[in-house]
């Protein structure tokens, strides 16, 4: 696997103006999973690439929505496998074929089985550091992944 790349960050902002880097970088058909223990950041971070992405509303959190939908220069979509019971309620969400339509953002990915996720996506676990320090590592999957990896590194 190739190396990732650890970004610090130190509070909220942070974290949601690297989503925002990022989301300015994504084009149609990019994957992003989110890894991370509860309350590790990546809704924050999910809220941050939607601003990247021109949307200018508000992302929820935890909600019982597992797909969450925001339209700006691409239509994100949001998905939350928290909550999900049965790995059979993921196929039926198909997020291969959503994220064909858009960019594609998941919380909670090894709630899903590896199966059914995209392959080549880029990974984007959290660490908690401290009260507010996180550690972002990044682990792309496929050469588009590697491609926006190295454009959020510049
Ligand atoms: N550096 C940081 N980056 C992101 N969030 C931080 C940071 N420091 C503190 N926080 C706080 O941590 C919490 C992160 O919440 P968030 O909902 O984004 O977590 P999550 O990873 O989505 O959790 P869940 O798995 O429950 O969905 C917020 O309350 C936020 O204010
Ligand atoms: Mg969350």
């Amino acid at each position: 696997m190739t190396p990732p790349a650890t970004i610090t960050s130190n509070s909220p902002a942070d974290t949601r103006r690297l989503g925002e880097r990022l989301g300015a970088l994504l084009e149609s058909g990019d994957v992003v999973l989110l890894s991370g223990e509860l309350g590790a950041g990546k809704t924050v971070f999910v809220q941050g690439m939607a601003r990247g992405l021109e949307f200018d509303g508000s992302v929820s959190s935890k909600s019982f929505v597992l797909l969450g939908e925001y339209s700006g220069r691409l239509t994100l979509y949001h998905a939350d496998l928290y909550r999900l019971e049965d790995p059979e309620q993921v196929q039926e969400l198909a997020l291969d074929e959503i994220s064909a339509g858009g960019v594609l953002v998941v919380e909670w990915p090894e709630r899903a089985g590896e199966a059914v996720l995209p392959d080549e996506h880029l990974l984007v676990q959290f660490e908690v550091m401290d009260e507010n320090k996180r550690e972002l590592r990044v682990y792309p999957t496929g050469d588009r992944a590697k491609q926006v990896m190295a454009g959020l590194s510049d």
